[in-house]
């Protein structure tokens, strides 16, 4: 075991681990942000997507060691003072999940694809979820949410 700092959701935190153990591992069975949630372990599925330094990444295939000094956020991290974000917002009024098992990584995608294209077509929405699986089959709805999200950043500055 060694020991790493991570700073994740705005914190530092101190955790020892397996060099070869993946953040996806560290975040759920070492901090207890059960939120990013394992699916596939192989990097195609996206339930485990989180951000590292703004970038959407997939945490089953990051070890520990590569995401110190890295600002790590995590679906627990985009609330702020009890406030969703647009995309969560969205997410829940529009019903875009059934189980839900992907929603927390199918939420950090479009915060990211969001960010870098505030105002994405359907067709552009679809290619950049597109390496997120929803086993459930909810894209439409899916697709919706990032829509309405969109829309409520461009109207009220909402995050
Ligand atoms: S669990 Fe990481 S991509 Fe599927
Ligand atoms: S809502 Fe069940 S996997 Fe997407």
């Amino acid at each position: 075991m060694s020991d790493y700092v991570l700073n994740v959701n705005g914190a530092k935190l101190k955790v020892s681990a397996l060099a070869d153990e993946t953040l996806l591992s560290v975040l759920r069975n070492r901090l207890d942000l059960t939120g990013t949630k394992y699916g596939c372990g192989e990097g195609e599925c996206g339930a485990c997507t989180v951000l590292m330094d703004g970038a959407a990444v997939h945490a089953c295939q990051t070890l520990v060691a590569d995401a110190v000094g890295k600002q790590i956020t995590t679906i627990e991290g985009l609330e702020q003072n009890g406030k969703l974000t647009a995309v969560q917002q969205a997410f829940l009024d529009v019903g875009a999940f059934q189980c839900a098992y992907c929603t927390s990584g199918m939420i950090m995608r479009a915060t990211v694809l969001l960010h870098e294209l505030p105002n994405p077509t359907e067709a552009q929405i679809r290619t950049r979820m597109n390496g997120n699986i929803c086993r459930c089959g909810t894209y439409p709805r899916i697709v919706q949410a990032v829509q309405q999200a969109s829309h409520s950043m461009a109207k009220g500055g909402a995050r």
